[in-house]
């Protein structure tokens, strides 16, 4: 359990909050360059970290984040035109570049210098591989960006997928580092018939052992269960500061991933996820939920179709005689279950279990930051060091007499050829 205070730094995200601070020490992966399709294009609602923002794509192709809210009187920037390498407002015509800089002030005197005095509060943006990354913090030079090999792979096939989830981004993130729900909310990917001596046959065990730690870049755990002849089946996992995930499934060494959980605000947040390779583009079908198209309004994008206005289309008798939860789809199965938690879960009423290790390091590693970013300026890790982010996540078989930490290190380097795996083979499946 929480205490109220811990409670409340741990999940309030907006300016001026403990959380809200750290969360601004670092990129946000805000939003994918096929929103903004084209130069000159409508402009985009997108709400971070509680704020009303507005982005574009400038007429060069760059892309422009700014407030919602013009300097001149407060009319939305959403209604502008987005012409000539800014952004201009329809209510007096006052214009803005990328920077912020007002560079047109129609209704005031031409030899007015009044323009060069405002400046609209505007964010710096990097586009890389389809994802759209917004500084929010106070640096004058932003830090670089972490080096997330999901995102930095062109040369692989890969899968992204966005939704939006209504709840805190803590909550929606602890159920990804959460690996005992597997065996039971995904019940039915756990595999019966596989082939004994695969990936897929140990999972038949659904009361795994944990150990935790401290990275450089967050936690890991490592979930471990027998496997053959004195060796030891081990699934590893990673949170990463400040908001993101690497699940365990498949092959470590092998896999390459990430997700994000980026708050919206302290109520919605975006789960944006990234897979590289064949078996992340071929099960795409599998996890990726439908989405609505854009609607309008700050919590118009990547609505999921299955949603809790209609129950996430629960099918009771599918639950009777094939799934533990009668929703189709994994993703979906975990929206649900966060969700139905209320958006901001009250933490100081939760029994928490052994299994609940690694929800305990991680939110004590985000508090700890938390407040000594507050108390003490202390910037915190991962923001000035991009290379703790290039990791990999999965499973690995491994002698059980081995130090889990130390026998997969070379496994867990992002950026390395393991040709000698063979994914499939070592799963008991393509997938
Ligand atoms: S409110 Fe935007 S130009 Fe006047
Ligand atoms: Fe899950």
């Amino acid at each position: 359990m929480l205490t109220h205070d811990d409670n409340e730094i741990l999940c309030r995200v907006g300016p001026g909050t403990p959380m809200g601070n750290l969360m601004r020490e670092y990129w946000i992966p805000g939003m994918l360059s096929e929103e903004l399709p084209e130069p000159d294009g409508a402009p985009l609602r997108v709400r971070l970290l509680g704020e009303n923002l507005i982005a574009y794509r400038t007429t060069s192709g760059q892309v422009g984040v700014m407030q919602e809210s013009c300097p001149h009187r407060g009319a939305s920037l959403f209604f502008g035109r987005n012409e000539e390498e800014g952004l201009r407002c329809v209510y007096h015509g006052w214009k803005f570049d990328v920077t912020g800089a007002c560079v047109d002030m129609p209704n005031e005197p031409a030899e007015s210098n009044f323009k060069h005095k405002i400046k609209a509060a505007a964010y710096p943006v990097r586009e890389r591989n389809g994802i759209l990354w917004v500084y929010m913090g106070v640096r004058a030079t932003p830090p670089a960006l972490p080096e997330m090999e999901a995102n930095m792979a062109p040369d692989m096939p890969v899968r992204m997928s966005v939704m939006q989830r209504e709840c805190n981004y803590m909550q929606a993130l602890e159920g990804d580092i959460d690996t005992s729900h597997v065996g039971f909310l995904h019940g039915e990917i756990v595999k019966r018939d596989a082939a004994e001596g695969t990936f897929n046959s140990f999972m038949r065990d659904k009361a795994p052992r944990y150990e935790v730690t401290d990275t450089d870049s967050g936690t890991m755990y490592g979930a471990y269960r027998p496997a053959s002849d004195g060796q030891t089946y081990w699934r590893v996992a990673n949170f990463l500061m400040p908001f993101y995930t690497m699940t365990p499934t498949g092959v470590l060494g092998v896999d390459i991933r990430m997700k994000a959980w980026v708050p919206v605000d302290d109520d919605h947040t975006l789960l944006l996820s990234v897979s590289c390779g064949e078996r992340a583009v071929a099960a795409a079908g599998n996890v990726t939920p439908a989405v609505h198209p854009h609607k309008p309004g700050f919590y118009g994008r990547f609505n999921c179709v299955q949603d809790k206005a209609n129950d996430y289309q629960i099918d009771r008798q599918l639950q009777k005689t094939q799934s533990y939860t009668g929703v189709t789809g994994i993703v979906m199965q975990d929206q649900m279950i966060t969700e139905s938690m209320g958006t901001v879960y009250i933490r100081d009423r939760e029994h928490l279990g052994t299994s609940d290790m690694m929800i305990i390091r991680t939110r004590r590693r985000l508090i700890q930051a938390a407040k000594a970013l507050r108390d003490h300026g202390v910037t915190p890790s991962g923001v000035d060091e991009p290379g703790v982010y290039a990791v990999r996540t999965g499973g690995v078989v491994l002698p059980s007499d081995a130090n889990w930490i130390e026998a997969s290190a070379h496994l867990r380097t992002g950026f390395v050829e393991h040709p000698e795996l063979n994914r499939a083979a070592m799963m008991g499946s393509f997938v």
